[in-house]
């Protein structure tokens, strides 16, 4: 049981969620992919899986969280007592490890550029100079492994003191500011000249690009930005009220979420093609394009550090949530192991990405599936990984809880319509299931 850690309020529990939601999947991995596979089409398709998969796959984690009020492995031992059915907590414990560790890296690279705008090293630059920059900057193996080590060492140091305490207070100020930030962003970027064709490329979809691959992006993407599929939201949601209400809270995330994926569009792609940049730059695509459009602002430069302090925050508060799974079911609420083994836990995810930290130095010459390591541990989780525990989680509920008390779980707080209930749990049982693993086999061409 969690007695000593329920959210404060509804808002909390809310802006924690979300926090774990919103992060590098929306602002920075969302422009990237979607560049590389297309746009528009792209984008449609992930606003789809968002719709049909991911938000009933939040509901279900919240569902499965609060029935059993435990963390992300006892929470399926309590559900199924003597079946195996708990792995699937464990394997969201894997899947975490290897997100942080990926994860942490691109939180580094944050960091490092916030230094060098703090600095002044970014003032004043062109394009191609900002893309210089930031290119020396993750290949110098020190600057990239020590900034990766910080980004770590912000998160345990949350992460070890307990949930509430830390994540709460913060993400009330910090999450609306990015909201506002972004917009002033957005209108920048769709005002400059040239604008339209990346408007074009976000809003208008071209199938003729849509290949299988596409589609399983797409809903790695969602599952991602949503932080699904790891029993993270299961964790998470034992330490809500039972007061509280679940589809309510689930909405808010998603509309949230999707909208920051919007501006993180509009803020984006005017940009690539009104300074002629390179739409599929892949994961340095954000961090290539920003400086540049802060840089058409007055005060361009303290906007910029303003939006990296955010966009800093924001990847911090989805990290505590892949920490804190771990540490919630070693710890099993006890504060002192909880401290003890955020130091642990987190140290081995740092020594863990130190090849990702390297990949676009060092090691970038070290390919498998003619990926770099970090592009593979990437792959790994959004596409594989992530839509497994989906899948896993889709079996899950309908099999091992019953229907009658998945109802009246979904009903608290809030009057649910019968309807609503029965298309979540159409969802859940069927469509889930078949459509994850018809988009994973079909990537495979097995047919
Ligand atoms: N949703 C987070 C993001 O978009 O940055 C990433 C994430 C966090 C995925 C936690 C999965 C997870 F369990």
């Amino acid at each position: 049981m969690n007695e000593n850690e329920q959210w404060s309020s509804r808002l909390g529990f809310i802006l924690a969620a979300a926090g774990s939601a919103i992060g590098l999947g929306a602002i920075w991995k969302f422009p990237y992919t979607a560049g590389q596979n297309g746009g528009g089409a792209f984008f449609l398709i992930f606003i789809l899986f968002t719709l049909i998969l991911g938000l009933p796959l939040l509901l279900a984690e919240f569902s499965i969280g609060r029935t059993a009020q435990s963390n992300a492995v006892d929470s399926y031992k309590t559900i199924s007592p003597e079946s195996k059915w708990y792995r699937v907590g464990i394997m969201g414990m894997i899947t975490s490890f290897i997100l942080l560790s990926f994860y942490s890296v691109v939180g580094g690279w944050i960091i490092s550029y916030l230094y060098k705008a703090v600095t002044g090293e970014l003032t004043g630059l062109s394009s191609d100079e900002y893309a210089q920059v930031f290119g020396s900057t993750i290949s110098n193996p020190f600057v990239s492994v020590f900034a990766q080590f910080l980004f770590i060492i912000l998160t345990i140091l949350v992460v070890a003191r307990g949930v509430e305490k830390g994540i709460e207070q913060a993400s009330k100020i910090m999450m609306p500011a990015l909201f506002i930030l972004f917009i002033i962003l957005v209108i920048r970027a769709v005002t400059l000249d040239g604008a339209v064709e990346g408007i074009t490329f976000l809003l208008q979809p071209d199938f003729s690009k849509v290949t299988s691959q596409t589609i399983l992006e797409a809903m790695g993407q969602s599952f991602f930005t949503l932080s699904v599929g790891v029993s993270v939201m299961v964790t998470y949601s034992s330490y809500l009220p039972k007061s509280q209400s679940l589809p309510r809270s689930a909405f808010s995330i998603v509309a949230m979420n999707i909208f920051i994926v919007l501006l993180a569009g509009l803020a984006i792609f005017p940009a690539v093609f009104a300074f002629d940049l390179e739409v599929g730059a892949g994961p340095v695509l954000l961090f290539n394009v920003l400086p540049t459009v802060f840089s058409q602002l007055p005060f361009g430069m303290l906007f910029f550090i303003a939006f990296l302090v955010l966009f800093l925050f924001a990847a911090l508060t989805s990290a505590f949530s892949m920490l804190e799974i771990i540490v919630s079911v070693i710890s099993k609420g006890n504060l002192d192991l909880r401290k003890k083994w955020a130091w642990i836990i987190g140290f081995a995810i740092f020594i863990a990405g130190i090849p990702s930290a390297l990949s676009y130095g060092l090691l970038s010459d070290v390919t498998l599936f003619d990926k770099t390591i970090f592009d593979l541990a990437d792959y790994a989780v959004s596409n594989v990984l992530l839509p497994i525990g989906a899948l896993l989680i889709a079996l899950f509920v309908p099999r091992k809880m019953k229907k009658s008390a998945l109802y009246e779980e979904l009903k608290r707080g809030s009057s649910l319509k019968k309807g609503l209930f029965e298309t979540w749990y159409f969802l859940i049982r069927f469509v889930a299931p078949l459509l994850i693993l018809f988009v994973m086999l079909d990537v495979l061409e097995i047919w």
